[in-house]
């Protein structure tokens, strides 16, 4: 069943519509990627209305509506308003801007328009749960960016810089067929890895500090994401001891996911563990959120996380800890929730490697 089958299942009745114009849910529903365009649901048809630049490309990859050139949109929207006789139009109001409400207001000034949450919140219930040709996407993008990680560490020198060991990661990843990159690549090295999101700088890697590397791959739309934290030269036994109580937490919290834990609870496993090892307030994220279309998508898994984990989400596992102007240290694996468990998208060990 195509996504825009599902939305119009979900519509009221015959004279409910629902217009798609967020850059990711567009792409979503309809299976093609742009910058600009929108999707017109109703009950029995679909419409992708789209300009001149995407309009071809669009006719052969577009899935479960019709594709009409933009020429006039008014008049456009109106014919297929009529013909279906459309009295109300839900938006996005999740990524609608206030002047394009106004806009939407006066476009459909002889309709309803139903700015409430009802289309947004029936989007990311979808999105939450990822089919198998999502995971597949998801699974080969975290292939690649495993493997340019490999490459890496064979290329990795005291002295390098931390911009210079991302942009040799990043080169890595798009050289082995990623098309794109998932966010800008974290490489933050000895007191900078003590800041969870540190952007790479011109310091030069020294022996006895921990690396973190947190980035990903993108296929075909869909995002992975990783971290390994790798030492330089020797750890300390502080260091150790601090890489041992974040593995563990990471261990601990993999053991834990299944369908219908909650967000609440996974994040408090891995914060208990850490808790043990006396680590606990010195990890000050939240130990993950949901990965797809969106490196950052739902569900969260935090102390506030209002989910419940579902078979089919992929979520990232996170923990970190952080002594600030000391080091840092974050061990993320990518994961599918199952019904009994969950399958580790990520395969790198993680036993500490030494550079
Ligand atoms: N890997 C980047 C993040 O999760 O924020
Ligand atoms: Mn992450």
């Amino acid at each position: 069943m195509y996504i825009t089958e599902r939305i119009a299942a979900e519509l009221k009745d015959e004279t409910h519509a629902a217009l798609i114009t967020g850059d990711i849910s567009r792409r979503y529903v309809s299976g093609f990627s742009s910058s600009a365009g929108m999707v017109f649901v109703t009950k029995n048809k679909s419409y992708l209305i789209i300009d001149g630049r995407y309009f071809e490309k669009a006719e052969q990859q577009a899935k479960g509506c019709e594709v009409l050139l933009l020429t006039d949109l008014r008049k456009q929207l109106y014919a297929i308003i009529e013909e279906h006789g459309i009295e109300v139009v839900s938006i996005e109001s999740k990524t609608v801007t206030v002047s394009e409400l106004e806009d939407y207001k006066k476009l459909f000034n002889t309709l309803t328009v139903d700015a409430s949450s009802w289309l947004s919140v029936t989007i990311e219930r979808m999105r939450i749960i990822k089919s198998e040709e999502e995971i597949l996407k998801i699974e080969a993008a975290q292939r690649i960016a495993e493997a340019a990680f490999s490459k890496l560490i064979t290329s990795i020198r005291v002295g390098m810089t931390e911009k210079q060991v991302a942009s040799v990661l990043n080169f890595y990843m798009m050289d082995l067929g990623a098309d794109g990159i998932s966010f800008d690549t974290i490489a933050a090295s000895g007191v900078n890895s003590a800041c969870p999101h540190a952007v790479p700088t011109d310091k030069p890697l020294q022996n006895g500090e921990f690396l973190t590397l947190d980035f990903g791959a993108v296929v075909d739309g869909y995002h992975s994401d990783m971290t390994r934290t790798v030492v330089i030269g020797k750890p300390d036994d502080e260091m150790k001891n601090m890489y041992n109580a974040v593995w563990g937490a990471n261990t601990d919290a993999l053991k834990a996911v299944r369908a219908d834990i909650t967000g609440k609870l996974l994040d408090n496993v891995a914060r208990s563990t850490l808790d043990a090892w006396g680590y606990e307030k010195y990890f000050t994220h939240g130990l993950g959120h949901g990965v797809g279309l969106e490196i950052h998508e739902s569900p969260n898994v935090s102390p506030k996380s209002p989910f419940t984990l579902r078979e089919g989400m992929v979520i990232t596992i996170e923990p970190g800890a952080y002594i600030p102007h000391k080091c840092g240290v974050r061990i993320e694996d990518m994961v599918v929730v199952t019904s009994d468990g969950c399958l580790n998208l990520t395969k790198t060990p993680k036993t500490l490697i030494y550079i």
